[in-house]
């Protein structure tokens, strides 16, 4: 194993893919990436319950690396993330949330916002899709990477933005789109169902 590891890290990416398509390890290695994408995806919950133990240092890190490395338009990243640890302001933002309280037990809730000022480019369009898309993107990687590092968490869309804005302080451009609670999972969900693949996708050949 020391070795394969050694020889995979000495390897050119072109070479990699030769090494795995002749190599049955190499496949094998490679399927289990992806097998465990995809249990990462099928697992993630939204969750509504939160222990009361902090997030370590290390994880907020690999967080914030989730958010920034997503896909954007024109790579503009038209996009602000708000970490709110303060329990006041969490209880404030638990409030414009139609009182979801869940909100205020999670040791962190993070509030994506969208950014007008960046995202002007693209016109009309820009400011009303790519961003949006932006944002969710990124914040999507962090609910997976959430879940690899045995975190929850749950994306909140009902809220009153004004109210938002105004506890956060937000200048005009941002227009916050998501609040995130974030924290290690106090209950364990059973997955709700999902439509049929047959109704969602469409294969045209
Ligand atoms: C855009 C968006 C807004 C949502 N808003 C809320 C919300 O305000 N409160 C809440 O408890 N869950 C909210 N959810 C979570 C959904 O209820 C949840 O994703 C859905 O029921 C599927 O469950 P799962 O995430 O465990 O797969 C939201 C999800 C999305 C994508």
């Amino acid at each position: 194993m020391k070795e394969e590891l050694e020889i995979w890290e000495k390897t050119s990416d072109v070479d990699l893919i030769t090494l795995i398509q002749k190599a049955n390890t190499g496949r094998e290695l490679f399927s289990a990436n992806l097998m465990e994408i995809l249990e990462i995806i099928k697992t993630r919950r939204s969750i509504r319950r939160f222990q009361s133990k902090e997030i370590e240092k290390e994880k907020l890190a690999k967080l914030v690396e989730a958010l920034i490395w997503a896909p954007s338009a024109g790579n503009l990243q038209a996009r602000k993330f708000y970490f709110v640890f303060n329990k006041e302001s969490k209880e404030k933002l638990a409030m414009a949330a139609s009182d979801q309280k869940f909100i205020t037990q999670a040791p962190l809730v993070v509030v994506g916002c969208t950014d007008d000022e960046i995202e002007w480019k693209y016109g009309e369009r820009g400011k009303t899709v790519y961003s949006i898309c932006d944002v969710a993107m990124s914040v999507q990687n962090m609910m997976l990477l959430a879940v690899e590092q045995g975190l929850g968490t749950c994306p909140v869309g009902a809220f009153d933005e004004k109210e938002v804005k105004e506890i956060l302080n937000l200048p005009k451009n941002l227009r916050p789109i998501i609040i995130v609670p974030v924290g290690y999972p106090a209950h364990k969900p059973s997955a709700p169902s999902r439509v049929s693949k047959e109704k969602v996708v469409e294969f045209i050949k």
